[in-house]
């Protein structure tokens, strides 16, 4: 009878399986963590959405006003890639594009107004992981538009993204300002998100960025409007710097991105119609056991005037359910001991 605790082996298993899930649940959280968050899973307020047919480098542009004092002029180009980090075009210069591990990257052309032929160009991290650079991190926080404080937001149904990491002049940690990016994706069912879209599929270098030859039209803002006035599903809002709390000061670009993967049931419809299955097949197959039991009891009674457990068809059978489930698992367990413990429960 000692044979029996032989399973002493199986049981020292179950501890070592549970530690195992529990350091791979720590390496999946880890590794998310450290790559900014997952694309496929964008969780905000237990909401989750799926923005992975948003990902890929997405461009939009803005001319901003002429600074009439200083003579210049600021012409932007906003790359952004919410799913992977930025590269730059063939042919652009390392210095004219953001750092390794940049989500959202400004790119500034400063227009000489005295002097036509005098442009320069200046790259501006607006976030991202640098993990190479100064280690600053993306911190993307998400959250749903209807729980906004706003006013403005009440009503929309979407999520607001807002991407960390940036800083411009990049490793000026005194001078420097703090940039960040709050994307706002807005459920809009009629919009896949890349209408209008000025994807950027130029050519990239290997280590991360890229030179465009691509006419881009001017964006004027309108009065009443918070955000570019175009029918592009990706749209510029502002670029300029706002005052958080204690103070500090952070310039924050703004983007709105109208699209049908921030609808709050594009998830639930594809989940939905699976359980949908289960839930039905599960029900069928109850209705159609009780169908056979019932139907089976009133032939039973009709024909043969049976009474009790005859009443109910193969009631022989469920009758003895018991004993042959009790039967079939002493041989499981005599099968698994070996041959050495069987001797032991023949002797019994
Ligand atoms: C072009 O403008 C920049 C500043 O905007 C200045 O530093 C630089 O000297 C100018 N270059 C020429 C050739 O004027
Ligand atoms: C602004 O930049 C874009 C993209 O680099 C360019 O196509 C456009 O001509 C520029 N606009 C002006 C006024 O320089």
């Amino acid at each position: 009878m000692r044979a029996c605790t032989s399973s002493s082996p199986s049981s020292s298993k179950s501890p070592s399986i549970f530690s195992v899930s529990i350091l791979s649940a720590l390496f999946l959280s880890f590794s998310s963590l450290s790559a900014g968050f997952d694309c496929q899973d964008v969780a905000a307020d237990r909401q989750h959405f799926d923005f992975n047919q948003l990902g890929g480098p997405h461009r939009v542009h803005w001319l901003q006003d002429p600074d009439i004092v200083h003579q210049e002029q600021f012409n932007y180009t906003f790359t952004l890639d919410i799913c992977h980090p930025l590269k730059r075009d063939k042919g652009v210069p390392k210095v004219e594009f953001c750092h390794l591990g940049s989500r959202v990257c400004a790119v500034r052309e400063t227009i000489d107004m005295s002097d036509k032929n005098n442009r320069t160009i200046n790259p501006i991290d607006i976030a991202g992981t640098y993990r190479m650079d100064n280690g600053r991190t993306i911190d993307a926080k998400f959250s749903l538009l209807r729980n906004s404080k706003s006013h403005s937001d009440a009503g929309r149904e979407g999520v607001r993204a807002e991407l960390h990491g940036g800083r411009f002049p990049f490793k000026d940690n005194k001078n420097g300002l703090d940039q960040m990016a709050i994307i706002e994706f807005v459920c809009d069912k009629d919009r896949t998100g890349l209408e209008n879209d000025e994807k950027d599929d130029g050519e990239k270098e290997d280590d991360g960025k890229d030179g465009e030859k691509e006419d881009s039209k001017k964006l004027r803002r309108r009065e009443d409007s918070k955000c570019e006035d175009s029918d592009k599903s990706l749209r510029f809002c502002s670029y300029e710097v706002e005052e958080q709390e204690k103070g500090k000061k952070v310039s924050v670009l703004r983007l709105e991105w109208r699209t049908k993967y921030a609808c709050e049931d594009a998830l639930d419809d594809a989940e939905g119609s699976h359980w949908g299955f289960f839930a039905w097949f599960i029900i069928i197959l109850f209705l159609a056991t009780a169908a056979y039991l019932i139907f089976g009891s009133w032939l039973n009674y009709n024909r043969y005037g049976a009474r009790g457990w005859d009443l109910l068809p193969h009631g022989d059978t469920i009758r003895d359910l018991p004993y042959i489930f009790k039967d079939w698992a002493r041989r499981v367990a005599g099968a698994i001991q070996g041959p050495g413990s069987r001797g032991g429960y023949s002797a019994v």
